[in-house]
Formats: structure tokens, C-alpha cells, sequence
């Protein structure tokens, strides 16, 4: 019994959340009902400091509006007890005793749901109140954008729609490299070779950049050389900063056009050199703090035991690092944005980084940074201010034969494969009936969708942490899991549902078919899926952890629905079911199928097309 209670307990102050409800002293009462139709218990919810939409709660009541039947509807339906609101205030538990016909009934209900709240349907406002800002994308100025950054855009763009979704408030940061020694390198190479920095190709940076690493081999003086040029640009050389500017400025109009083919716009792009300025304070407050002392010229930063290894923060003449950069960002955002997380999305090649950078961080603000998920246990994050700090680190992109390597046998350019993708799900298109019936602008949009979907979607499918092969038979498959059948099963939703002339209805005296009821249990579950990815509400436990930041669930759900409405369409008439309820019911769940599919989609940062 005490076990219900807590579940109850924990279940009323989740939809309390959800619901957009605010405030404290959420009274929940828990009663075993004297009469056995008031269920196995009775939950008696009462606050008089909460308000509902700027009102205060038992106001609202008494003034016959209903915030607990708001609270009832974030409940969700679960298998083993059934529910009901009875106002004013009471919502009642029937455990066990869900019949088949109860339970289908409230598989139905949820059906209705999907029908009512469409591209709503799984949102929720359990973030509501809270921030999150995602570090993601982050490429490097003066290189092409390469294969190596498109993990992070993808996934983090997903990760940002998904807390979205959930009611965050949440800040995308693109942490651009655009400052560090690499420009001293470049500055060095214009200069000595007298460019014009008003001509420069991209590729001509690369280049030259490829260059200067040959040249330092033979030549070791040639860093002293550039780490020169970079101090000058650090100490504000106004005609150094011009030529960085211009490669700047380059590079964004690149990046501009791939994230323009990627479909992806994100919110701030202060990078790193934002932070010039910023630096001398943290600097001086890691020497204040004792965090840093003096080896041979330069100043580093120690931690216990030497594991992690010690970390550069100060060079010896004087420039700065992406250390003490990343340092003054994070104090930044904390003052910017006040928020309860900030999530990095980053190579896993920077774990280590990661590591140093989050324990000086903590060292140096403790009262602001959250210390770690151990000693986490038994504290509600939801009312700790303090930053968490999330390092999400992705795998490798590898080819299926290895490394990923071009014609040229140097660093894949991304634009390229986007293109090839583009071009290969133009192949599907043009062998498909839909490239009879449309326009070559809409065949080109469409090829779009799909190319650039099925490279998104082949990135997501897989848990963020391991490597992801590159196969382009998998990547543009139209039977297997990946982009380009899911949306292919959407529009086979649409067709349906263009050629019914009947209204969607759900009738709840139906009968359903065990695969009918398959269906509405997956997609029942479509808004526990997605709100396995709070992370705020208790210490992630082992059974989440790992999973809180992984938009692979939400590839995995969307498979396993589609295939199993397709083997629903293979095995029941739909449009020439033999009732017109029949018919109806089965238009209804269609329609729902397809939504949800579309929900899921959009979260991925992928888009549905109507036909294809
Ligand atoms: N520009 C870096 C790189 O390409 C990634 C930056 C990640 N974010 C950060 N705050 N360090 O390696």
C-alpha cells in the first residue's frame, strides 16, 4: 500500500508540473475511499499559495474552474490502475482493476488526445520555469565545415527541440572557433606570403593553414613565429584583427550556407573570441583562488593526483587558451542566462577536456556549480539553483571502409556528402508514381527533405557515444530504420487519409483487434518517451542514465510504430473496412499515427513531407 501511495504521490506532483501549475505547498491527501466506487485510493489536492494561470488555486475552485482535472489530464495512462477526476479536487486510483474494457477505454481516450492536440501531442510544460542553454555545432573558423562538426549540429539541434518540447526554456550557443593560436598560423602565412585577404577562398585557407603545418615540421621556429602574430591580435593590432575579420567573415558565410542546407538556425554565435575581453577577470580570479600557479613561464591549472592531467591556462607569453575561454563563457552564461543547465555537445575526443574543465569550474564557483550526480542522491534538482554542467559526448563518423576520407585523401567536406545525399534520394523520387505527378521545383525540395533527413536520421538512430558508420545503402534505405522510411510511412498516412471522405471519430464502444491495440499502446507511451529526457526532476538513475540525452530513443520508438502500422496496413482494410465506424476508428488511428510519426520527426529536426 505504501508503495501506491508513493507512486500516486510522485505521479500527481509530475502532472502538477506539467500542467503548468505553480507554486508551494502542494497538498496531496492520499485516502483509501470508504465506497468501493471511489476507486482503491483517493487523492484530495488542495494548496491555497498555488496558482494556475496567474489565479490562485482555490480561487479557481471555488470558482468553478477546474485546475485538478488540468493536473488529471498530465497523469498518464498506465496499465495498472485507471484513474478519474471528480470535483472539485479529487482524482481517483483504481488499481488492478482495469479491466480489458477499461483499459481499452483509456487507450481511446488517448486516442481523442492525439486527435484534439495534433502537433501539441507529447509537448508538456514539466520545463516550465526552467533554462537550458546547449553548447552545439561549434566549428572552427578558417577550415571547411567537416563531417567531424555534423554530429554535433544534428544532435544537438534534436536535444534543443526536444527540451523545447518540453517546456524549457532553452538557448542554442554556437561556440565558434574563432580565436587561438591556429590564427597566429594563418595571420603568419598571409603575411609572409603577402595574400590579399579580400580574395581568400576558403579553400585557400585551408590550404594555407595545411601548409604552415608542413612548413613548422622542418621548421620548429616558425610556431614562435605564429604565436607572435596571435599575441599581436590578442593585444587589440588593429591590422591584424582586420585580416582576422576577414577570415572570419568568410568562414561564417560558408558555415551560413550549410546550416541553409541543413535546415538548422541557432539562436547565439558568440564563439570564443567574444570572450577577449572577458578573460584578465577569470584569470585574476583563478590566481585569487589559488586554482593556478606558475611552470616554466606558463600558468597551469593542477588537479589531484595529476588525474586529469595538469592544463595550460596562461601561455607563457601571456596569450590565452581555449581553457580560460571556455572558463569566462561559462561564467558568461551563468550571468546572461541564469540557467539550471548547460549541456555540451562535443566530440568524444574532448572527454578528457571536459573533465578539467568542469572540476576547475567547480572549484572555482562552487556555490553556483553543481558538484556531481553521486552526491545528487535524495536532492530534488528541481529546487537546487545551482548549473549543472552536461557533457554529451558523441563518437566518430566512420566510413564503412575505415577512416572517412575523400578523392584528395584529406578531411571530408560535409557539403559533399549533403549533396550526395540530395542526389541519391532524388534517384528513389524519380522511380516513384509522386515524380509523375509534380513540378522539378518540387521534386528538387523534396530530394531536400529526404537526402538531408536520411543523413540526420542515420547520425540519430544510434546512442550518441558510439562511433556511427557511414553506408550510404543504409543511410538511403527505404525498407530499413532510417529517414527516408519513416517518412515514407508518414505519407502513406496522408494518402490514406486524402482519399476518406469520412470524419475521424472514435467511437468507445469499439472493439479493437490486438494490433489495434498495439498501436494505441505505443502511441500512449509517445510522451513517456520523450520525457525520459528531463534530467532535472531527481538524479538520473542507472535505468535512465545514458538515456537522458539520447535522441535514439525517440528513433527507435518511431520505428517500431511505423512497422507496426505497416503490418496493420498489410492485414486490415482501412479506407474499405466493413463499417463505417470501422472505418471511421481506423481513419482516426491513421491519422494519429501519422502525427505522432510527424511530432517525432520535427523533434529530429526532420521534415515530413506530404508525399513522396
Ligand atoms: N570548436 C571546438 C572544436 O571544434 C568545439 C567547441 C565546443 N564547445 C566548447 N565550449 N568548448 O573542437
Amino acid at each position: 500500500m505504501e508503495k501506491e501511495i508513493e507512486e500516486i504521490r510522485n505521479l500527481i506532483q509530475k502532472a502538477f508540473v506539467g500542467a503548468g501549475l505553480e507554486g508551494r505547498g502542494l497538498k496531496i491527501d492520499i485516502k483509501k475511499p470508504v465506497k468501493e466506487e471511489f476507486g482503491d485510493f483517493s487523492a484530495i489536492i488542495s494548496g491555497d499559495k498555488i496558482t494556475e494561470g496567474g489565479m490562485n488555486f482555490e480561487i479557481a475552485i471555488t470558482k468553478g474552474k477546474k485546475p485538478v482535472e488540468k493536473i488529471a489530464n498530465n497523469i498518464p495512462i498506465s496499465e495498472v490502475f485507471n484513474f478519474e477526476f471528480k470535483p472539485p479536487r479529487y482524482i481517483n486510483f483504481f488499481y488492478n482493476r482495469m479491466s480489458g474494457n477499461k483499459k481499452s477505454e483509456a487507450l481511446l481516450e488517448n486516442l481523442k488526445r492525439i486527435l484534439k492536440e495534433k502537433e501539441k501531442y507529447g509537448s508538456s510544460k514539466m520545463g516550465h520555469g526552467r533554462t537550458v542553454v546547449i553548447d552545439y555545432s561549434s566549428p572552427n573558423i578558417a577550415k571547411s565545415f567537416g563531417i567531424g562538426h555534423l554530429r554535433s549540429t544534428i544532435i544537438g539541434q534534436a536535444l534543443y527541440n526536444i527540451y523545447k518540447f518540453l517546456g524549457y526554456k532553452v538557448i542554442g550557443d554556437n561556440h565558434l572557433g574563432d580565436w587561438g593560436t591556429q590564427f597566429g598560423k594563418l595571420i603568419y602565412q598571409i603575411k609572409t606570403k603577402n595574400l590579399n585577404i579580400n580574395k581568400l577562398t576558403i579553400d585557400e585557407l585551408e590550404k594555407i593553414y595545411i601548409e604552415f603545418h608542413q612548413l613548422a615540421e622542418d621548421n620548429p621556429e616558425l610556431k614562435d613565429e605564429a604565436r607572435k602574430w596571435f599575441k599581436k591580435l590578442e593585444d587589440g593590432d588593429s591590422e591584424v584583427k582586420k585580416i582576422w575579420k576577414a577570415c572570419r567573415d568568410l568562414s561564417l558565410k560558408e558555415f551560413d550556407r550549410i546550416y541553409d542546407l541543413l535546415g538548422i538556425k541557432i539562436d547565439k554565435t558568440f564563439g570564443e573570441s567574444f570572450y577577449n575581453d572577458k578573460m584578465q577577470e577569470i584569470f585574476k580570479e583563478m590566481k585569487g583562488r589559488n586554482l593556478t600557479r606558475q611552470s616554466e613561464g606558463a600558468w597551469i591549472v593542477e588537479f589531484p593526483n595529476d588525474d586529469p592531467p595538469s592544463l595550460v591556462l596562461v601561455k607563457s607569453d601571456g596569450t590565452t587558451t581555449y581553457f580560460l575561454r571556455d572558463l569566462a563563457t561559462i561564467k558568461h552564461r551563468l550571468e546572461e542566462w541564469k540557467p539550471h543547465a548547460i549541456i555540451y555537445e562535443v566530440g568524444v575526443d574532448q572527454q578528457l577536456y571536459f573533465k578539467q574543465l568542469f572540476y576547475t569550474a567547480r572549484e572555482l564557483w562552487p556555490d553556483k556549480i553543481f558538484k556531481d550526480e553521486k552526491s545528487a542522491k535524495g536532492i530534488d534538482l528541481r529546487k537546487d539553483s545551482r548549473v549543472r554542467l552536461v557533457y554529451v559526448g558523441h563518437g566518430l563518423m566512420r566510413s564503412r571502409e575505415g577512416k572517412f576520407s575523400t578523392r584528395k585523401g584529406t578531411t571530408i567536406h560535409l557539403e559533399d556528402v549533403l549533396n550526395e545525399a540530395i542526389e541519391k534520394a532524388k534517384e528513389i523520387i524519380n522511380a516513384s508514381e509522386t515524380s509523375k505527378v509534380i513540378t522539378e521545383e518540387e521534386k528538387q525540395i523534396l530530394a531536400k527533405q529526404v537526402g538531408i533527413g536520411a543523413v540526420k536520421y542515420n547520425d540519430l538512430r544510434q546512442h550518441f557515444r558510439r562511433d556511427v558508420i557511414f553506408d550510404w545503402g543504409k543511410v538511403i534505405n527505404l525498407k530499413g530504420n532510417s529517414g527516408p522510411y519513416l517518412q515514407y510511412v508518414f505519407t502513406r498516412c496522408n494518402s490514406i487519409l486524402g482519399k476518406a471522405r469520412e470524419r475521424l471519430k472514435v467511437n468507445e464502444k469499439s472493439k479493437l483487434s490486438e494490433v489495434e491495440e498495439r498501436i494505441l499502446e505505443r502511441l500512449n507511451s509517445f510522451q513517456k518517451e520523450i520525457e525520459q529526457k528531463r534530467f532535472d526532476e531527481y538524479p538520473e538513475d542507472k535505468e535512465r542514465g545514458g538515456n537522458t540525452y539520447a535522441p535514439n530513443i525517440i528513433c527507435n520508438y518511431l520505428f517500431e510504430l511505423s512497422q507496426e502500422f505497416n503490418n496493420f496496413y498489410d492485414k486490415y482494410p482501412i479506407l474499405k473496412a466493413d463499417t463505417k465506424e470501422q472505418k471511421e476508428f481506423r481513419l482516426a488511428l491513421t491519422f494519429a499515427v501519422g502525427q505522432v510519426i510527424k511530432n517525432g520527426l520535427t523533434l529530429l529536426g526532420i521534415e515530413s513531407p506530404e508525399r513522396m
